[in-house]
């Protein structure tokens, strides 16, 4: 008998065809609304895998429900999402999407960091007003890449993806992690600094690390204090890694020069939020990886991760609880 999977989101033909072939597949089949809490609370009971996004909230009332659930398939490569060490306790196992969408998260910090310093969407929008009266020594300056300091706090595979990027500008780089990789420091041409060093020598700082209570709010108005005043914030991590209302007065105050921000505290956020009314702040909603070759990757990888598993063979990618 066919086991049963149960996925969030409607997913491409491609992929659901693929899933349909070994499973009974179950799906929300909407595009662009996440399943409803008591849909999800409910469909969990009866499944044996489950295929989400980072949308839902697969916490230890969800869990609890589940009474053969083996395997939790995310698909992304974060999974704070997911309450990992109830998860575990519980024998199921958890996987994620790491390393297909490697290069192209990285692609999309580094527009991020020269669209906020180069006023890019500034720029467009500014030429659509019609206010552009003339051509004019001082108008829309920005901030330089080529040569610049680029610190980078979460050097793993993103990270060090952006420093290749980095490179290609000549950017002197920079980089704080929770454990010292000195071994990247020759090979990659980077090197460490405790945060609070990198935060004051840096004109872009970029937050690359997984969100985890333990760094909630990591940069607050204190580290804010400490960035140069023509620094640029770049957050393509988790929206909770940094103080908002903070983030806001740092910028309001011109204590710090601009952001680029893909994530939020909330998704979507709210369109009455202060940063939307800041002209030096670049937001894009949560689309990192969103390359369609790589949501692909993504898509396909969460699938073989739950045919191995449900096959009684090893996760290709296992989340492993730190
Ligand atoms: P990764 O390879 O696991 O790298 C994460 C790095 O952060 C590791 O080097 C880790 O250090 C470091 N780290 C963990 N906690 C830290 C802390 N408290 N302080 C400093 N460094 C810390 O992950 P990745 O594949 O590069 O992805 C990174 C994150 O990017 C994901 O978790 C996700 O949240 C986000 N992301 C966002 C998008 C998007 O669409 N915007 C797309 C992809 C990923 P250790 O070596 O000590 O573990
Ligand atoms: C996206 O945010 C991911 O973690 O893959």
């Amino acid at each position: 008998m066919k086991r049963t999977i149960y996925i969030t989101r409607k997913l491409p033909e491609e992929i659901v065809g693929k899933l349909s072939r070994q499973f009974h597949v179950k799906m929300w089949s909407e595009e662009n609304v996440p399943v409803p809490r008591d849909v999800l609370l409910k469909e969990i009971e009866e499944i044996d895998g489950l295929i989400c996004l980072i949308t839902e909230k697969i916490d230890e009332e969800v869990l609890s429900k589940a009474k053969q659930l083996k395997v939790i398939s995310n698909i992304a490569v974060g999974y704070n999402n997911i309450d990992i060490g109830y998860a575990t306790e519980k024998g199921i196992v958890v996987t994620n999407t790491p390393g297909v969408l490697t290069e192209t998260t990285a692609d999309l910090t580094f527009a991020l960091l020269m669209a906020a310093a180069r006023r890019v969407v500034e720029g467009s929008d500014f030429l659509r007003s019609g206010e552009w009266g003339a051509w004019s020594l001082m108008q829309m300056t920005g901030q330089d890449i080529f040569g610049a300091t680029l610190g980078i706090i979460g050097l793993g595979r993103i990270g060090e993806a952006l420093v290749k990027r980095a490179k290609g500008f000549d950017m002197n780089v920079l980089y704080y992690n929770r454990t010292r990789k000195q071994e990247k420091e020759e090979m990659l041409g980077i090197h460490y600094r405790e945060m609070k060093d990198l935060l004051e020598e840096a004109d872009f700082v970029c937050l690359l690390l997984p969100y985890s209570p333990e760094v909630h709010h990591l940069i607050g108005k204190e580290e804010l204090s400490h960035m140069k005043r023509n620094a640029i914030l770049i957050n393509t991590a988790r929206g909770g890694i940094v103080d908002e209302e903070a983030l806001y007065d740092s910028l309001k105050n011109a204590e710090i020069w601009g952001a680029g921000l893909d994530v939020f505290e909330q998704e979507p956020i709210p369109m009455d939020h202060p940063l939307l009314s800041l002209p030096n702040v670049v937001t894009l909603p949560h689309i990192g990886s969103a390359s369609l070759k790589t949501r692909m990757q993504m898509a396909h990888l969460a699938a073989d991760n739950m045919m191995s598993v449900l096959a009684g063979e090893e996760a290709l990618t296992p989340v492993i609880k730190p």
